[in-house]
């Protein structure tokens, strides 16, 4: 099935930052892969409040945010408010995670976690009633531009397994190293949305870059 994509404007120019959404909202992506970091829980600081609100006033396309941040659950609103239709926290940054993920759907947005690469996806198990979409992160997250980590496979074979045996309607999806030459592998594993940064906003031109992801499916 045709998987939705969501770029990552994360390694994009931040100086021409109107002109990148405008790129995704004519291009045939899906959503806005929005990286926001904390510097505490990930070794980088990104962007925040102000600057996801502003996207949202130009943004045709569903905000796509994915918090690299610990106690997320201070700010679940204020990212409703600034304009988050999807909202991602990190399993490891969650002591209460099933609580957050509720207050998250309660606030009208969909309920995604993020499980990093040494998180074993059994761990979701007791949560999957709660969730919306898992994201399995194929690099350890901070930064653009790293190496897709190979035992991601199996991590992603197991969810989609536990998904289908579990009967709810849960994406998964994958963030970090993917690119043109693993899309097609990911999604006939089970990825329903692909999440690419450096590969289109390092690429000459990334309108074109997202067209051909388009075009794999
Ligand atoms: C990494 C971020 C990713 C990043 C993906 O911490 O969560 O969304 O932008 O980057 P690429 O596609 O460049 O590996
Ligand atoms: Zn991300």
């Amino acid at each position: 099935m045709k998987p939705i994509l969501s770029p990552s404007i994360l390694t994009a120019d931040f100086t021409r930052l109107g002109d990148t959404i405008q790129i995704i909202n004519k291009s045939s992506a899906d959503w806005i892969h929005l990286d926001i970091m904390d510097g505490v829980y990930v070794p980088n600081i990104s962007f925040g409040f102000p600057v996801i609100e502003s996207i949202k006033k130009i943004a045709a396309k569903p905000l796509d945010v994915h918090l690299m941040i610990e106690d997320a659950d201070r700010y679940i609103n204020r990212f409703r408010d600034a304009g988050a239709d999807i909202l991602t926290v990190h399993y490891e940054a969650c002591v209460h995670l099933q609580r957050t993920l509720a207050n998250i759907r309660a606030l009208g947005m969909k309920a995604g976690v993020a499980l990093n690469p040494h998180t074993p996806v059994m761990l979701l198990k007791n949560l999957l009633r709660y969730t919306d979409m898992v994201l399995i992160m194929t690099v350890n997250p901070g930064f653009g531009g790293q190496t897709f980590v190979e035992e991601s496979w199996s991590k992603i074979a197991e969810m989609r397994r536990m998904i289908d045996e579990s009967g709810y309607d849960i994406l998964i999806q994958v963030d970090g190293g993917v690119d043109l030459s693993n899309a097609v592998k990911l999604v006939e594993t089970g990825v329903n949305v692909l999440v690419a940064g450096n590969t289109v906003f390092g690429s000459p031109d990334p309108a074109a870059t997202i067209e051909k992801f388009v075009k794999l499916f």
